[in-house]
């Protein structure tokens, strides 16, 4: 055994994935740990997607509604969709396979905002949970568990399934205790719920452990799996050219004395562009920054260790193998300069808006009027999902979403005249940027707006196509406030399906 079982009483739960997976039962809801490929179970559902193949072998039903905090790896998302047992899955998604599996049809996925989904599992809004699979870093004397390298939904998958199957990992630093802060009362249903006592990113409001009921425990798994790590690309000129505007436009806001020197608690999505922001705040001018965000990964780190951030709040990492590992290493340094809270904490409206957190988002592409869409391919297709991203967005003291100017080598623009999905409205978005520039939408009104998108942001090849639709959309629209051809708004999307680009020849 590991040594990080402390109860005596817990030990005799060990058994191996296998045995765990095998009590489970057709068509039950399992909320698993993970988030942004963090602290997600590692062996459990390897098990049970084996089982689930032997089933399918047999000609048996074998299905199950797959709930987590956000994406997870290969060994959840992706080794569960490939035995097309996932009945239902929520609330986000980035795995190839979960993509197709969503697709082609084989999955129901319902896109959650990602503070949304505690509040919606406690108040019974996606059924019975019948049993939480849940890794920690530690079981204490008590019984009470230390999180790994996420948080997530952990809390109310533990308080809300009626079993729970425990992966303890020892590939997880037990230094990491004393990292997290897990805020119970925010799990009160209406109307007792109290108001979220957060007014600064560092604040501490709740416990460093998270609670079972140890008579739910049906079994223990030991592990030292890693976590999935994904290195990040180098910085190209895109990343670096749009990290660039967002920095000269804080640079800009302070100036103008909309924004403190230090800024506000900075949101900052993931992937590559995020990490340049990142870098580039580095190199900048901005001391005592905070932030108030989703994820932390290798570039919020670096700001710790340069002192420009004082303290992170989020609910995971998402860090590239080599941060992991000294994050690992190191974990006792970060014990108060990063919490780990609950992911309907760490995105909550009220502690966004109350300190006016600076949000910067990803998308898929943007229309003419601010309108975003952060999930949707042609229409129909699922990339990944909202996210936390509209838990930000719309309660930011400014929201700021990033995308190249096109996409597929130059065949699509990424602004349109109209987005084939909403996900932010443009009563939401405050600025886009592309490498091309930044378009700031504050005080302005559609046409305005439409105006400065296409002069600002949209790619050189797309700009005198995208000023031929406003003025057609002006002849023949019914209004004049948000002007729309509805016969060709969404040409340039059915162009790219018939032709494979949206230029016209
Ligand atoms: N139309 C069609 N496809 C597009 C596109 C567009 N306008 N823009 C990008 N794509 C494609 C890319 O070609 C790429 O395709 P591929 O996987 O076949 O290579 C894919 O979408 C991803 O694009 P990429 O440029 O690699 O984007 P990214 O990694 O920066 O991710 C989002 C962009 C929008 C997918 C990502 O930010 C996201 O999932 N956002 C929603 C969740 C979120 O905001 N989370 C953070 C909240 S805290």
């Amino acid at each position: 055994m590991s040594g990080r079982i402390h109860n005596e009483a817990l030990r005799s739960k060990v058994m191996s994935a296998p045995d765990a997976a095998a009590l489970v039962e057709n068509g039950w809801s399992i909320g698993f740990s993970g988030f942004t490929g963090a602290g997600y179970p590692k062996e459990f559902p390897e098990a049970l997607a084996a089982r689930i193949d032997a089933a399918n072998r047999h000609g048996e039903e074998l299905r199950v509604n797959v709930l987590t905090g956000a994406s997870t790896a290969p060994e959840l998302d992706g080794a569960l969709a490939r035995t097309g047992g996932i009945n239902f899955r929520a609330p986000y998604q980035s795995d190839p396979d979960m993509r197709a599996a969503i697709n082609n049809g084989t999955s129901y996925y319902s896109d959650i905002h990602l503070s949304h989904m505690g509040p919606q599992v406690s108040q019974g809004f996606h059924g019975p949970m019948h049993l939480a699979v849940v890794e920690v870093t530690a079981i204490t004397e008590d019984g009470e568990l230390v999180p790994s390298s996420s948080v997530g939904m952990n809390r109310t998958y533990l308080d809300y399934a009626d079993k729970v199957v425990l992966e303890v990992n020892t590939w997880q630093s037990e230094e990491l205790f004393g990292m997290h802060d897990i805020y119970y009362p925010i799990g009160e249903l209406p109307p007792n719920r109290p108001a979220l006592p957060i007014t600064h990113p560092g604040d501490r409001i709740g416990s460093k452990t998270l609670k079972v009921d140890p008579d739910k425990i049906i079994a223990i798994i030991e592990t030292d799996a890693p976590d999935r790590n994904t290195p990040f690309k180098p910085l190209d000129h895109d990343s670096l050219a749009i990290a660039g505007h967002l920095l000269d436009f804080l640079g800009a806001e302070v100036k103008a004395g909309r924004l403190p020197k230090n800024l506000l608690p900075l949101q900052s999505g993931v992937g590559n562009i995020a990490n340049a922001v990142l870098a580039g705040l580095l190199e900048g001018p901005f001391e005592q920054l905070t932030s108030y965000t989703e994820v932390i990964q290798d570039g919020m780190v670096e700001l710790l260790d340069s002192g420009k951030l004082t303290v992170a709040s989020a609910t995971a990492f998402s860090l590239s193998p080599n941060a992991a590992n000294k994050m690992n290493d190191e974990a006792a340094k970060y014990r108060d300069k990063i919490i780990l809270r609950p992911q309907d904490v760490s995105n909550h409206p009220e502690a966004i808006r109350r300190m006016g957190v600076i949000s910067c988002n990803g998308m898929i592409e943007a229309d003419i009027y601010g309108n975003v869409n952060s999930t949707h391919v042609m229409g129909s297709r699922m990339q990944n999902g909202i996210g936390g991203s509209g838990d930000f967005t719309r309660n930011a003291y400014f929201s700021s979403f990033v995308t190249p100017s096109t996409a597929k080598g130059g065949a699509i623009s990424c602004i349109v005249p109209m987005v084939n999905h909403v996900d932010h409205t443009e009563h939401d978005v405050s600025v886009l940027i592309t490498e091309q520039g930044l378009a700031d939408l504050r005080g302005l009104a559609p046409r305005q707006r439409a105006q400065r998108i296409i002069d600002n942001c949209a790619h050189p090849d797309y700009k005198e196509p995208l000023r031929e639709y406003v003025k057609l959309a002006e002849k023949k629209a019914n209004g004049m406030h948000t002007p729309h051809d509805l016969a060709t708004a969404l040409g340039w999307h059915v162009r790219f399906l018939e032709t494979g680009t949206m230029v016209q020849h």
